[in-house]
């Protein structure tokens, strides 16, 4: 991709992304304590080498972003809070903030020290603290990351209105349990702290671990939790072997998504944010034009349209399964006696095209 470890943050996916490449390079060392090395050779702000994981990177001024345990495990976590401190290039502050245990003023985007200053009432009298912990994560807590690309590219809607299961009350990790709760082994009760999950057609994201969630049958073979046992007397045995679940019980989907996305198409579409996006065109599941950048500017995530169509059914792994196929079209640089292709970034193109 065209980013360092350090834009990575800096552009705004750490909003998401959460761990990992916040913390330590390729080789394993964290960033602010290898940059503030002498041995590294390594100087905040200088191209270093053209390291991805160094150039251009502040670490040893920011610090890294730890994995932030309270980010999910603690109700009233103030994820804004978390951004606007990243924001500030305050990376190793952000959690304080996040968690309201503390303020922090100053920036190191501005060049000046920030300081973190605690809030008693947060405290017990004895400077303990006993935050309000909770072992089974909000649905609120995971859709603040995942409603916005389940939207755009699963079309999916995780909403009570149109989802059984979360209608009757259930949490998204009643499905994607981890830790103790979960029964797959390659999750269950380690330290390793794997959320299980289903395998994804069209996606990578650790395929080891693929259907380690609970799936249908588990509840509905059962009756556990109060599920209906379903026994489709009328359907020869034949359909359950081909056809997901999902096929026939998911026959469309309430939710604009995007089939198709052009980034060599101009979009002059009201309230898009930055130029860079005016050329990133999206079309609808009709192939009908989509401000999708604007209604994401103008509308929260129960607002989004809610157009419906019916999913494309694909074959996988021998079974049917409905799916939201998306396209991408970019423009790309291929240059003689190189292998691959050079993605230009957007801004860059925009420039040229409207200065
Ligand atoms: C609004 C939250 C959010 C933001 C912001 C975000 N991501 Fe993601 N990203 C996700 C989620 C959630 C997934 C997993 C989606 C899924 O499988 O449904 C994901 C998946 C991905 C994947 C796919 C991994 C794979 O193997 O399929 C890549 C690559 C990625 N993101 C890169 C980025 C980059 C680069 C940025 C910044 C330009 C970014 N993301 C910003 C939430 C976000
Ligand atoms: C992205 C969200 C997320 C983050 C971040 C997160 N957790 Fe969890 N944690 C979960 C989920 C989901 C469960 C399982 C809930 C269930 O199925 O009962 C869980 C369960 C646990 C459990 C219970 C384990 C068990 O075996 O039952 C502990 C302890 C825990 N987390 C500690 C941590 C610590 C420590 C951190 C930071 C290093 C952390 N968590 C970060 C989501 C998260
Ligand atoms: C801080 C943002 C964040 C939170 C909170 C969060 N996730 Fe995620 N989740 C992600 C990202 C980003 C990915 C993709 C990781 C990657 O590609 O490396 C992901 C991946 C996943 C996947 C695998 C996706 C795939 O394509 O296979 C599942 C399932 C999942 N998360 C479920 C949950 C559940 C359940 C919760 C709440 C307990 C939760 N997540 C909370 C950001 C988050
Ligand atoms: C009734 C069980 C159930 C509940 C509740 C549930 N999920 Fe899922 N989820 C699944 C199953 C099964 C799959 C895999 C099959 C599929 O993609 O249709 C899946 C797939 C996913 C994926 C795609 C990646 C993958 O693992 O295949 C994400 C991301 C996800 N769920 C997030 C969530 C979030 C966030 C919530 C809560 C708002 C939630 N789920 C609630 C059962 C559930
Ligand atoms: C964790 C347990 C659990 C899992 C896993 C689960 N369900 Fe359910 N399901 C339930 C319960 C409980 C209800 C009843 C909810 C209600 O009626 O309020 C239900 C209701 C339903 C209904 C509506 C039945 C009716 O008569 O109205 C359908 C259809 C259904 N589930 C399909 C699925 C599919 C498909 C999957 C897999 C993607 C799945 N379920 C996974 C527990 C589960
Ligand atoms: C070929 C289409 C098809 C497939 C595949 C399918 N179902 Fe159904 N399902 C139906 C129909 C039709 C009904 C209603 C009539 C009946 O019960 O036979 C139904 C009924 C149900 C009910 C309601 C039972 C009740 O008594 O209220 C549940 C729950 C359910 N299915 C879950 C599942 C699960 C879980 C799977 C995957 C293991 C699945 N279905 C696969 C078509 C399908």
């Amino acid at each position: 991709m065209n980013m360092t470890s350090f834009s990575f943050i800096t552009v705004w996916c750490v909003d998401c992304h959460p761990g990992g490449s916040l913390e330590f390079d390729r080789e394993g060392k964290r960033y602010d304590r290898w940059m503030t090395d002498p041995d590294s050779g390594l100087n905040p702000e200088a191209g270093n080498g053209f390291d991805g994981d160094y150039y251009q990177a502040r670490w040893s001024e920011t610090g890294v972003i730890e994995a932030d345990c309270l980010l999910c495990h603690l109700p009233e976590y103030d994820m804004e809070a978390r951004k606007m401190q990243i924001k500030k290039l305050n990376f190793r502050w952000a959690a304080g903030a996040g968690a309201r245990f503390a303020s922090v003023t100053g920036s190191i985007a501005e060049n000046t020290v920030p300081k973190i200053v605690c809030d008693k009432d947060a405290f017990n009298a004895d400077g303990t603290i006993s935050p309000h912990i909770i072992r089974e994560p909000r649905n609120e807590t995971c859709l603040s990351c995942h409603a916005k690309p389940g939207w755009k590219k699963r079309g999916a809607n995780f909403r009570p209105r149109t989802e059984v299961h979360l209608r009757a009350g259930f949490k998204c990790v009643d499905c994607h349990p981890a830790g103790k709760s979960a029964e797959d082994e390659r999750i269950r009760g380690k330290g390793l702290h794997q959320f299980g999950k289903g395998d994804d057609p069209g996606g990578h994201v650790r395929d080891d671990l693929d259907n380690t969630g609970r799936d249908c049958n588990f509840c509905h073979s059962t009756g556990k939790l109060g599920a209906p046992v379903a026994k489709h007397t009328r359907l020869p045995g034949l359909h359950l072997n081909k056809i997901a679940c999902q096929t026939c019980h998911i026959p469309e989907r309430v939710i604009k998504a995007a089939l198709f996305q052009a980034g060599d198409v101009f979009n002059p579409g009201a309230r898009i944010p930055t130029k860079g996006k005016h050329l990133w065109t999206f079309y609808g599941p009709d192939m009908a034009y989509w401000n999708h950048n604007g209604d994401l500017e103008m509308m929260g995530y129960y607002d989004k349209p809610t157009d419906s169509f019916r999913p494309v059914l694909v074959r996988y792994k021998g079974k049917i399964y409905p799916v939201n196929r998306v396209h991408s079209a970019w423009p790309a640089i291929q240059s003689d006696g190189q292998d691959g292709l050079m993605q230009p970034k957007m801004g860059d193109i925009y420039k040229i095209r409207f200065g």
